[in-house]
């Protein structure tokens, strides 16, 4: 009945859910540290739960399609045209529509991993040719002279700058001599973190005038509205006109539009929240580089790091799910071969919390294995 394809993909792993510690483990949801998801700790600011409240009267409603005043304000935020901006249902929706507008069956795609799961899922669903290309473990640097070497016959390249799970963001003129090296492939850079990260690094700019640049980006991270699935791309005007004819018609709800468009009224809330997680994730780093964890540099709101020898992550996930901390255990992700954490920065209190019962558990691990 079904395709082949479909039923090689396994289902998307969202990981465990405050709902979920609660079930198991009775500890009520003002308890739970959820850093699991990169998601930001803070809620809306008041402008825009007032904005998203508004918007709720007229739900009956279907949003206007092209989202127009939505790319206007987007426009304003990042510095191109409304006309290189297309819209989509979170970064992840304009993933899919990237595959579906330039991948035909047998195309090679050329996926680094380990990184984001969705590429390699839309790219297998248009039956393309998926290579994954393997980063170096030590330091997970994505280099230039990888992608170089890989030839002519690339038609798509993802890159994820900031990348998940490791943190890694590469140089703006890396991207650049990789995108004009490959100048008939398709370089799609995924920049959904890239507010964290060093801005001067990123390409969006120039993907307005390189017909083989895309840039995606979403309002769940620096913007804190993942439950409302905002992204948009950053292309060409004909590869923008193109992803915003084959994306559905109404992805995003009017809900969302409202309240996309109240935080980028909303500047400043959003910048004092990043000056926090910056700062939160340095003290994150030092206290895990004390522990013993190897932690690499992140550009990212989250840190990613491997466990000291003998750590089992699994068992080290348990025993913070117990305490009512939910981290990701990114061991067994495509391209990652030992034991590896990825904890998303919280809220001051939350990070000492989880710095606390992370060195609870390895003083009772190392008694037990003493
Ligand atoms: C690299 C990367 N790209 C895209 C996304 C998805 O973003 P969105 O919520 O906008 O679909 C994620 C989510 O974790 C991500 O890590």
């Amino acid at each position: 009945m079904f395709r082949p394809v479909v039923r090689l993909v396994e289902p998307y792993n969202a990981g465990v859910f405050p709902e979920d510690v609660l079930r198991r483990y009775g500890i009520p949801k003002e308890r739970i540290v959820n850093v699991a998801s990169n998601e930001l700790p803070y809620p809306p600011p008041e402008a825009v739960v007032a904005a998203i409240n508004k918007a709720v009267a007229t739900a009956n409603r279907y949003p206007k399609s092209d989202y127009r005043e939505l790319k206007e304000n987007i426009s304003e935020y990042v510095g191109v045209p409304p006309e290189n901006i297309a819209v989509g249902c979170g970064a992840s929706e304009l993933i899919d529509v990237v595959c579906k507008i330039f991948l035909d069956a047998f195309d090679r795609v050329i996926i680094p991993v380990p990184s984001y799961s969705m590429y390699v899922l839309f790219a297998m669903l248009r039956d393309a040719s998926v290579e994954l290309l393997e980063t170096e473990e030590q330091s997970f640097e994505m280099r230039t002279e990888h992608l170089i070497e890989l030839g002519e016959n690339v038609k798509l390249l993802f890159l994820a700058s900031p990348n998940n799970p490791t943190g890694f963001q590469m140089r703006r003129s890396e991207i650049l001599s990789v995108a004009e090296t490959l100048s008939s492939s398709i370089i799609v850079v995924d920049e959904a973190y890239v507010e964290f990260g060093n801005p001067k690094w990123s390409v969006a700019a120039e993907a307005a005038g390189l017909d083989n640049l895309v840039v995606l980006r979403s309002f769940s991270k620096f913007f804190g509205l993942a439950g409302l699935r905002v992204g948009y791309a950053i292309a060409s005007k004909e590869v923008a006109a193109t992803l915003e004819k084959i994306r559905l018609p109404f992805c995003i709800s009017g809900v969302a539009v409202a309240a996309a468009t109240a935080a980028l009224e909303n500047l400043e809330y959003y910048q004092e929240a990043r000056g926090k997680i910056i700062k939160g994730r340095a003290f994150l780093e030092t206290r895990l580089k004390k522990l013993g964890f190897k932690v690499f540099p992140s550009a990212a709101n989250f840190l990613f790091s491997r466990l000291p020898e003998g750590v089992g992550a699994r068992t080290l996930t348990e025993a913070l799910l117990r305490s009512g901390i939910i981290v990701r255990d990114v061991s067994g992700v495509l391209g990652l071969s030992r034991e590896y954490l990825r904890v998303t920065v919280g809220t001051a209190e939350e990070n000492q919390r989880i710095c606390e019962c992370i060195k609870a558990f390895l003083e009772e691990d190392k008694g037990g294995r003493a």
